[in-house]
Parts: structure tokens; C-alpha cells; sequence
């Protein structure tokens, strides 16, 4: 296939560009940064400058790679800016879902958060109703509005991938939660946490080329609660546990679907992944 990858060059993307060269697939990857489009021709893909915010830029992108499908892996967090973050996921999907349409690309693979679920018991399936603030709107806006853009489209798939650990990640060693737990501080997004190992995640991205349109939670086995996960991580850090605390209660998340499916996290528990890394 022709495949388009939309941050081509991130932590995921990267991984993700790699998988579909090897797998024999046409790959064109974005990167607004010239100093990156090295590394994505060495990889085997073809780089092409794109700013998501710049229509014009999208556009251009999709009519260079005629793409069959689209994969979606804009995240602007390196600077932890989620005001950032969140314009790039309602403006940029837009224009990436604007552009696949006006070349009569319908199919899109996104992706998205696993933490955004109603608080309840138990991992939550991709039945489960998105969680609402006291007033009643969305508590995650612009995830709702990127997901609303990619399955309004005829193919459209929402990858709900969990807490992204492995190298490269904030949990890596050198990563800012991983340093921060070093000092004996833990804030979890929410403290209910389905974790997945990058490189599973990027796998469960190319299994799902081949996946029916609608929302899939790619997350590992073994969902825990910061109060289990976030002293190990400091332990693992080297740190003593100062304090451990989320910014709300989340809800864990099943992968029975993508497991159905028939993705296989070679990763199934952090747990074990952590004890075998020095970082995790
Ligand atoms: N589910 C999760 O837990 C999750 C998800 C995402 C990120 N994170 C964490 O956040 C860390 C940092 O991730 P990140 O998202 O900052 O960096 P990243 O993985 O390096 O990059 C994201 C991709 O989006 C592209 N991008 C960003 N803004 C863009 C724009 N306006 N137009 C076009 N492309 C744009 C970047 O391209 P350029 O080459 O142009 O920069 C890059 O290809 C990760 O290591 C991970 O730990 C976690």
C-alpha cells in the first residue's frame, strides 16, 4: 500500500514508518524539521515537510503521496505544551481529514488516549461512555473532536493507545516522569493506568491496516493504580517516594478487542517489562 504517516517522525511514528518499510509497503512520513528528513530516508520512507496547522501544507502532503491510507501520529508534547497539543489535534486532524477527503482518502488510522473513560469498575471496553466534567462536557474535548473527525470518515480508526512507556518515552530513563520520580514524585495523568510498551504499540498500528473502522483500545494487559505503579517507578528511578498523586481518577482499560483482532502484546505486563529494564 501507499501510506502516509503524519508524524512520521516521532517517538511512535518513527517506529511505525520502520514496520511498514519492512513490510514492504510505499511509506511517506512528515516532519516539519529538514534536520529529521535524513533519518526518515534512511528508514526507507519518503520525508515530506508538513506543518499540520498550514492547510495548504497538509494538502500538499497528501497529493505528493497519493496515499491509500493515512496514518495519524501528530502529538506535540516534547515541550509538554498541551494547549499546543490540543490545537494540533482539532486543527491539524482537520486539515489531515479535509485533505484525505478532497483526494478521496477515507481511510484513516488516528491516534488516541485510553484514559478518557468514565470513572467505574473494572477495564473499561470501547463501549463505555467518555468521561464528563460536573457541568456535563467532554473532560477531553479535543480528543472527542480528533475522534469525531477520523470516524466520520468511511474508514476511519481510533487507536485509544494507553501510557506509552519504552525508550524514547517520558518513562525512559532519560524521560521527564522517569526524572521526576528520581526525585520521589509521581503525578499520574489518572490514577487508574493502562500502560503500553511502544514498540506493541506501534505493531497493534500496522495490525490495524488491516482492522474495521471504529475505536480500539491498545493497551497491555495489566492495568494498575498509581499507588502500585508509581512507588515501583520511583524505586526503579533510585528515588524515595516523596509523593505520589494523579490529576484524577481515570478508569483502566480492556484490550479485548485488539486482542479479537489479533494483535498479541509482546509486552502483556509492565511489571515484568520494568523488572527486566533498567529504565522503564
Ligand atoms: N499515549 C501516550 O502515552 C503518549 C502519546 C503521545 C506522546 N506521549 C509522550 O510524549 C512524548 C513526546 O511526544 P511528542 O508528541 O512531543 O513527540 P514526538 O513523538 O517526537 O512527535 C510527534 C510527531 O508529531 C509531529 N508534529 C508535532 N507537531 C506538529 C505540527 N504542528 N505539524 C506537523 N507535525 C507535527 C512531530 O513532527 P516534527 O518532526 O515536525 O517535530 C512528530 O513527528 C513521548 O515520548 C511520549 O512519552 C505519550
Amino acid at each position: 500500500m501507499r501510506i502516509l504517516v503524519a508524524g512520521g517522525s516521532g517517538v511512535l511514528g518513527s517506529r511505525v514508518v520502520n514496520l511498514l518499510v519492512r513490510a514492504g509497503h510505499q511509506v511517506w512520513a512528515t516532519t516539519r524539521r529538514g534536520d529529521r528528513e535524513p533519518l526518515i530516508a534512511a528508514s526507507g520512507a519518503k520525508p515530506v515537510a508538513m506543518d499540520a496547522l498550514v492547510a495548504d501544507d497538509v494538502a500538499r502532503a497528501v497529493e505528493v503521496s497519493a496515499p491509500d491510507v493515512i496514518i495519524h501520529e501528530l502529538t506535540d508534547l516534547a515541550g509538554s505544551d498541551f494547549a499546543g497539543n490540543a490545537r494540533l489535534r482539532v486543527e491539524g486532524t482537520a486539515n489531515l481529514v479535509a485533505a484525505a477527503r478532497a483526494h478521496g482518502v477515507e481511510h484513516m488510522i488516528a491516534q488516541s488516549i485510553a484514559w478518557m473513560y468514565e470513572p467505574g469498575e473494572g477495564p473499561a471496553d470501547e463501549t463505555v461512555p467518555l468521561a464528563r466534567t460536573t457541568d456535563g462536557a467532554p473532560a477531553f474535548p479535543s480528543v472527542e473532536a480528533l475522534e469525531e473527525a477520523v470516524l466520520g470518515l468511511r474508514h476511519g480508526i481510533a487507536l485509544r493507545y494507553g501510557i506509552l512507556y519504552g525508550p524514547g518515552t517520558w518513562y525512559a530513563a532519560d524521560g521527564d516522569i522517569y526524572r521526576r520520580a528520581a526525585d520521589g514524585e509521581v503525578v499520574a495523568t489518572t490514577a487508574w493506568t493502562s500502560f503500553v510498551q511502544v514498540d506493541d504499540a506501534a505493531e497493534a498500528t500496522v495490525d490495524a491496516l488491516a482492522w474495521p473502522a471504529g475505536v480500539v483500545n491498545v493497551v497491555d494487559d495489566a492495568p494498575a493504580h498509581v499507588e502500585e505503579w508509581g512507588p515501583r517507578l520511583v524505586t526503579l528511578a533510585g528515588g524515595l517516594v516523596r509523593s505520589i498523586s494523579a490529576r484524577a481518577e481515570g478508569r483502566a482499560a480492556s484490550n479485548a478487542r485488539a486482542r479479537s483482532l489479533g494483535w498479541t502484546p509482546r509486552h502483556p505486563s509492565w511489571r515484568d517489562a520494568w523488572e527486566a529494564d533498567s529504565g522503564a
